[in-house]
This record gives structure tokens, sequence and C-alpha cells, in this order.
């Protein structure tokens, strides 16, 4: 017994927020433990990322499925097995249905490209840049049934630059989010942050006088 929570990693892709993920796991300190990594993609390069790190793997594959629920409960049924106690879904390009989050309520994260509850779904870069916003992020949060709109745990500002594309935009957001990401992790599983009567309780941190000014203000 190591005092780790179990964490089973849900992916559908690339796999970078997953591997931010193993690598803060890696330390002996960090509160969680990587015991699943879930795609429902078998040819997500994220997959062959675990499996040189000897990390279990499997695919449930969402279109052997007649519906939404009876994948979900495939995919619970695996969590199950490798004994998770928590979830992160990082890229998983698929909406987890009512029955899984209330029964995993408070103990499935989700990461997503956006300082939420602005831009929820897709091409969150192109929709930033296209309204002109000066600042454009990410949020780890609870899932709950309704897509991107789950309890917010923790958030990153990014500022967009003035010759920003989607990918440059892209690329500084993600950076934000493999930071985000593990500390977000790190608190469900310690215990800091968790989810009561449908909102996050956390501890008071940051410093109240800090603020991202894009473009940056110079003292006169
Ligand atoms: C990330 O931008 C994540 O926020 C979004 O999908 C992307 C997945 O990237 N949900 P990766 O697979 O983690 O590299």
């Amino acid at each position: 017994m190591t005092g780790k929570r179990r964490v089973g990693i849900l992916i559908s892709g690339r796999g970078s927020n997953m591997q931010s993920l193993v690598a803060a796991a890696d330390d002996p300190d960090y509160p969680a433990e990587v015991c699943l990594v879930l795609s429902n993609r078998a040819d997500a390069a994220g997959l062959a990322f675990a499996e040189a790190r000897n990390l279990p793997t499997a695919v449930v594959d969402h279109r052997d499925f007649s519906d939404r629920a009876a994948f979900d409960a495939e995919v619970a049924g695996r969590l199950r097995q490798h004994g998770a106690e928590l979830v992160a879904c990082a890229g998983f390009m698929r909406i987890l249905g009512e029955r899984l989050t209330a029964e995993w309520s408070g103990r499935v994260l989700n990461i997503h490209p956006s300082l939420l509850p602005c831009y929820r779904g897709l091409d969150t870069h192109e929709r930033a840049l296209a309204d002109g916003v000066r600042v454009h992020g990410c949020t780890v949060h609870f899932v709950s049934p309704e897509l991107d709109a789950g309890p917010i745990i923790c958030q990153a500002a990014v500022p967009v630059m003035a010759d920003d594309t989607p990918s440059s935009l892209a690329a500084r957001v993600l950076k934000a989010e493999h930071a985000i990401y593990p500390q977000a992790l790190a608190w469900v599983a310690s215990g800091q942050v968790r989810l009561e009567n449908g909102k996050v309780r956390a501890p008071s941190s940051g410093d109240p006088d800090q603020t991202l000014f894009s473009p940056a203000i110079r003292a006169r």
C-alpha cells in the first residue's frame, strides 16, 4: 500500500497531457499513480508512449458499441478492473454520459484548452482569435454530463500575441496545460481540492494582487 490514489487516464490521440501526468507521477512524493491508459482509438499515438513506459493500456473502441451507455459501461469496467479511484481525461474525444459521471462524481477530471466557461467544445483557439480576445488559456474541471461545463478546479491565463495563429496560440496554451493538469490532479488526489454539493472546495491561494495584462501595461 503506497498511499497513492490510482488514476486511469483516458486519451484519444497524441497524449501530451497524459505524458505530463505520467512524468509528474514519477516523483515518489506525487499523490497519484497511473494504473491504466485507455484509448477509444487503437491508433492513438499516446498508447505507444504508455506501452514503452510499461503502463497497463487498453483500447475500447466506441464504434464497437451500440450506444454511449454501453461504451461507458465498458470503460468503467476497465477502470474498476485496474483499481482506478480517479480518472483523468486527457484529450479524450468522447462525452461521458450521466450514469458514469454520477457514479464517479468528483473523481473524473478533464483538461480543456480555453478559459471556461468561454469556448466550450472544439476549435477553441480559432474562436478566441476570431473574437480578438487578448487573454486565453486552459481549465481543469470536474466532468459533468454537460460538455465542458463541470465545476472548475484550476485555470491558467495566457496572453494572445498580435501575430498568433491558431497553432502558435495552441502551443502556448498547451505549455500551460502541462503545468496545471499535474497540479490539479495532485490537489484532488491528496484531498486538498474536492467536490462538495456541486462546488469545488479549494484552499484559497495565489497572489490577490497578481494580474495578467495583455498587452502589457507600462507604468507611466
Ligand atoms: C489538449 O489541448 C486538451 O486540452 C484537449 O485536447 C488536446 C489534447 O492534446 N482536450 P494531448 O492529446 O494531450 O496532446
